[in-house]
């Protein structure tokens, strides 16, 4: 048995040593790195460079350790946030049974999920995030501190993106979110566009069930959840004006995410716009080489090959026009702050040609 208090206890210690990992390690390790490479004969070109001048430094096998088992504590440990809502199962699967959730939702009994999907624990969520009636609970939780460094008193990244989206396209009427989880990229979505229709789509009934519930107990009329393939939505042809997703792409293959310009396509209207905010660019070697480890070490398989797609091309390709690709400033100043670990946040957007 946790008791609350340990609970609550272990898990700010982790989240006060990630933000120690993020912040003084990292910059050491950056500087330790500059060091390295300026006795190299050549600079590093790539990842695989930066690779070859770090794999025996002590201090980068640290941070390595780190970065892989505060996360799997996190989720795993004696005080891990498994064990923790595994305690209080009944209660938390009761909460999904709240008053008008039902009416938002549509559950697929059949849907097969992929393979890509099932094959890895993502961000070493034990079991991913669909296979447990409580992994939406545990993933809410979770995800409170995927970016450490925004603390409380930062307008949450969600609502930053959801304000370029207004800004864009404030008088969108149809909107459809993409790998919505349990809702937390939707709501500033349907809380902004309060004249406009949003669907948020996902392949994990219990994040859906948890989206669906905290809907319906903020008594939102313009939001419903279906559970499906975001390269398969089952959704019309030309329903929505808008298509956008946070953090999805990075967890699709790139024939997955290739499907999903395609699904996007036909789900906009002519003139339709799709805007993505996910981790793509990584300006110089040793970023990129940062990035490549944490996919490896955090178990996101899918973030490198994401990050050596040319989806300038591939947009291209699939039919869309006007394409902009842009760094997303997560915080208040992220952008210029180079010392701090950080995702590569980018805003992806294009339109359906008129
Ligand atoms: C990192 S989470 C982001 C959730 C949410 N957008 C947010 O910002 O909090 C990625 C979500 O994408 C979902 N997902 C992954 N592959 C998917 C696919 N092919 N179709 C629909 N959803 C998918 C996962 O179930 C998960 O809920």
């Amino acid at each position: 048995m946790i008791d609350g208090r340990s609970f609550v206890a272990a898990q700010d210690f982790l989240l006060g040593a990630k933000i120690y990992w993020t912040t003084q390690l990292y910059p050491e390790l950056r500087e330790e790195f500059r060091q390295r490479q300026s006795t190299a004969p050549q600079p590093a070109k790539n990842a695989e460079d930066v690779a070859e001048l770090m794999a025996d430094n002590v201090l980068y096998q640290n941070f390595a350790w780190l970065e892989r088992h505060l996360q799997r504590f996190k989720y795993s440990g004696r005080y891990g946030l498994q064990p923790w809502h595994d305690q209080q199962r009944d209660k938390l699967a009761a909460m999904l049974d709240a008053p008008g959730a039902d009416s938002l939702l549509a559950l697929d009994d059949d849907l097969e999920l992929p393979a890509y999907y099932t094959s890895v624990d993502i961000h070493q969520h034990p079991g991913g995030v669909y296979g447990d009636e409580i992994a939406g609970f545990v993933y809410e939780r979770g995800a409170r501190s995927t970016t450490p460094m925004l603390g409380g008193s930062h307008k949450d990244l969600h609502y930053r993106f959801a304000d370029i989206l207004l800004n864009e396209i404030g008088n969108a009427r149809r909107v459809v979110d993409l790998g919505c989880g349990f809702g937390k990229s939707t709501r500033p979505i349907y809380e902004g566009f309060r004249d406009a229709d949003v669907v948020g789509v996902d392949l994990s009934a219990p994040c859906l069930k948890l989206a669906a519930t905290e809907a319906a107990k903020a008594q939102a009329r313009n939001i419903r959840f279906r559970q499906a393939s975001a390269e398969a939505t089952g959704l019309d042809d030309g329903c929505c004006d808008v298509v956008t997703s946070t953090m999805l792409l990075h967890e699709m293959p790139p024939p997955a995410i290739r499907d999903l310009f395609s699904e996007s396509f036909r789900l906009l209207e002519p003139g339709g716009r799709m805007s993505h905010l996910d981790f793509y660019l990584l300006p110089d070697p040793f970023l990129r080489f940062m990035h490549y480890s944490h996919s490896r070490r955090n178990n996101e398989p899918y973030m490198a090959p994401l990050a050596e797609l040319d989806i300038e091309q591939e947009l291209s390709d699939a039919g869309f026009v006007n394409i902009s690709i842009q760094p997303f400033e997560e915080a208040v100043g992220a952008l210029n702050n180079n010392r701090a670990w950080r995702f590569p946040w980018t805003v992806i957007s294009a339109e359906k040609p008129a």
